[in-house]
């Protein structure tokens, strides 16, 4: 039997989805130097918005070269403003409990000791053996510190943390629960909610790391009564490399918590230079030094697109540019020796996946060399994130047949790539 036209295999059918996709008008908003790129990794570091590229300039020229310290005289609300922007469009949080300020891991050190501060009598901090890194070290740091513990849950790496593995580790000894919402390495999406209440029946604080879901799936921090959530702002909001992360504190929580970095942007009467300090009431003593205005600015207009895509049709084209690129693997790649290694549901997954190949090494320098830019989790995986507002439909389409050629021996040279990106 002939193949079915517009079948999901076909290219036809990615066509015609892209056409269909009411966040197509984003694409052209991004830089392209290079249309026949294929960007996969936009949950490493987003593109270039064309817009933030001129508020950047504007910043530079406008409020630095002929302000300039004048300037700060609107600055100086920025972490706050664009904080309340964040919480309003994308984390489901009120506003006076975000901050834009500092990098993830910094924000996580200060919330992390202060959640353990406010629990006297509990010296345990709970984590996965699969959470990223930074978070593991700055936690164990955060521990030793405290003459406490870190106990880490073990976790199935391209499953994510169970609800019931979390209830098995969280007890009454445990002063926080650090996780982070979406695995950095199978995207895998952890229940906040059932999460969240099970470490609040034990008496736990929870701490949220927001890096990979901020910007591809709706966080709702208020309803789900989270204690604290910290991320970073150049994966999907676009907001460029170093760009300044953002950190969350419940309204209720802020008088009761004491932020361990004693700067002097969380100081009352700043500019009395008083002898001691005595930090303001409210979410502004969890700022540390002088803001970057500059990646603020950045910050600023990454979640205004998003903002304006909306955070619920970015969900949906997430979840179908993902369920799109685990179909052709299906088709194409596990007879090659690929294996998802990534949640199948769609509703239990962030914006990206990763697919297992005992030579994801070297099949990740050839994708390179042909123009599939993804990444590689060592040593054994290859990590694809269509960022919804970036990607296409054909983008997976191309992408997937680049990686079933290069797998099977013909990959195509970057020459042999057309402008539109088809081989
Ligand atoms: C889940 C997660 N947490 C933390 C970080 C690191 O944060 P930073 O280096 O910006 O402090 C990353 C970076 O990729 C991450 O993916």
């Amino acid at each position: 039997m002939g193949r079915v036209a517009n079948s999901p295999l076909d290219r036809s059918f990615a066509q015609e989805c892209d056409a269909a996709d009411p966040l197509a008008g984003f694409y052209d908003r991004f830089v392209r130097d290079d249309p026949s790129l294929i960007y996969l990794d936009g949950n490493s570091l987003g593109m270039l918005p064309r817009a933030t590229a001129e508020r950047i300039g504007e910043v530079v020229r406008d409020g630095w070269g002929r302000g300039l310290i004048r300037s700060w005289g609107h600055w100086m609300a920025r972490p706050r403003q664009v904080g309340d922007l964040l919480g309003h469009h994308l984390l489901g949080a009120a506003p006076g409990q975000v901050l834009v300020c500092d990098s993830t891991t910094v924000n996580l050190y200060k919330l992390a000791r202060a959640a353990l501060g406010a629990r006297p009598g509990r010296g345990v901090i709970v984590t996965d053996d699969d959470n990223f890194p930074t978070d593991r070290y700055v936690l164990a740091g955060v521990a030793r510190e405290r003459g406490g513990e870190l106990r880490m849950i073990h976790t199935d790496i391209d499953h994510g943390v169970s609800a019931g593995a979390v209830g098995d580790a969280v007890a009454e000894d445990t002063a926080l629960l650090c996780l982070s919402h979406v695995a950095y390495r199978s995207g895998a999406l952890a229940d906040m909610a059932q999460i969240t209440r099970i470490a609040h029946d034990r008496g736990a604080l929870v701490l949220w790391d927001l890096c990979h879901s901020a910007g591809s799936v709706p966080v709702d921090l208020d309803g789900c009564g989270a204690d604290l959530a910290v991320g970073c702002t150049y994966k999907y909001l676009n907001a460029g490399p170093g760009a300044p992360a953002f950190l969350y504190v419940r309204a209720d929580l802020q008088e009761q918590l004491h932020q361990p970095v004693q700067g002097w942007f969380g100081q009352r009467d700043q500019f009395a230079m008083g002898p001691a300090y005595d930090p303001v009431p409210g979410i502004g003593k969890f700022m540390t030094g002088t803001p970057d205005i500059i990646g603020i600015a950045a910050v600023s207009e990454g979640a205004s697109l998003l903002a304006e895509a909306g955070i619920g049709a970015l969900r949906d084209k997430g979840m179908r540019l993902t369920g799109y690129l685990i179909e052709l693997a299906d088709a194409w790649l596990v007879p090659l020796g690929f294996r998802l290694a990534s949640p199948r549901d769609a509703a239990r997954r962030g914006s990206h996946i990763c697919l297992y190949h005992p030579h994801a090494v070297r099949l990740n320098e050839a994708l390179t060399e042909a123009g599939v830019v993804g990444d590689l989790r060592a040593p054994d995986r290859l990590r694809l994130g269509p960022a919804p507002i970036t990607s296409r439909f054909t983008d997976v389409w191309d992408a997937a047949d680049i990686i079933r050629r290069v797998a099977g021996g013909s990959a195509p040279r970057r020459d042999e790539v057309l402008a539109d990106g088809q081989p």
